[in-house]
């Protein structure tokens, strides 16, 4: 079982894919550090996965100094790193023309800024371990969507930064992401009761939203410590839609 006793932080776990992702890991033996902004949403999620091989990294991952913080105690709790997933995001939509400055630095600072200090203060001690990053970017990162300009520039950098830190970092680690195409979560859902959802529904020729499970999946595989050769790869999980246009 190459995923036993692997030690990984999720950003944004405590919900959607990055619960979805926890999980997955967790039943193929590895030992999760659960992050979320609130210590209460990390502590409810721990006790909902069942409480084992898990710790808590509560952390608001919008400034540096609380990446550095969240990841040394992701660190301190695992007793070193083998993976880190980037995860954590926001999403907001709307005509450029209306995008505050307020909104701009709110998203860039959770989807890229934190993004990257998160990754910058792993890299010492995923280096010691020959460890992995691996990116949640988006089908948005892949190509402009409508009405998502602020959303597809965060997520153009990191499917870039996954390129240029795949370089970087070879051959100590390897860096990739997967670009899910619309998935089932509060991001989608808005928290409450989905409207109608059959445009984004067709919009992949798969005619279907993903679940968080299936972009869960794609991360393990992404962070498979026996997948030696796979650093810089994007992986479209979007019922298509990214080959398709
Ligand atoms: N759902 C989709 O359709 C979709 C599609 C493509 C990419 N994504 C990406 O997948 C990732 C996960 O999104 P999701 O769909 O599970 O959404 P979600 O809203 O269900 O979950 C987001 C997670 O990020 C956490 N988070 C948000 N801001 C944070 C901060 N400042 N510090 C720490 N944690 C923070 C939240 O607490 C939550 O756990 C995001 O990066 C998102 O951009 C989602």
């Amino acid at each position: 079982m190459s995923y036993e006793g692997l030690r990984v932080l999720i950003t944004g776990s405590t919900r959607g894919i990055g619960k979805a992702a926890a999980q997955a890991f967790l039943e193929r033996g590895a030992r999760v550090a659960i992050n979320g902004r609130r210590a209460e949403d990390v502590a409810a999620t721990i006790a909902e996965l069942g409480g084992a091989n898990m710790i808590a990294a509560p952390g608001d991952m919008a400034s540096a100094k609380a990446c550095s913080k969240l990841v040394w105690g992701a660190i301190e709790g695992l007793g070193g790193l083998d993976v880190l997933v980037n995860n954590a995001g926001v999403f907001d939509s709307g005509p450029v023309v209306d995008v505050s400055e307020e909104t701009y630095d709110w998203m860039m600072d959770i989807n890229v800024k934190g993004v990257f200090f998160c990754s910058k203060a792993a890299i010492p001690e995923l280096r010691r371990n020959k460890g992995s990053i691996v990116m949640t970017a988006s089908e948005s990162g892949l190509s402009g969507n409508k009405d998502t300009a602020l959303y597809c520039t965060s997520k153009g950098a990191v499917v870039n930064m996954t390129r240029a830190l795949a370089h970087d970092l070879a051959p100590d680690i390897r860096v990739n992401a997967v670009c899910p195409g619309a998935v089932m979560t509060d991001m989608v859902t808005g928290g409450g009761e989905p409207g109608d959802l059959t445009e984004m529904e067709n919009f992949s020729p798969m005619k279907r939203i993903g679940t968080p499970k299936e972009i869960g999946e794609a991360i393990c595989f992404l962070a498979d410590p026996t997948q030696k050769f796979m650093t810089g790869a994007l992986l479209a999980v979007d019922g298509g839609s990214t080959a398709c246009r």
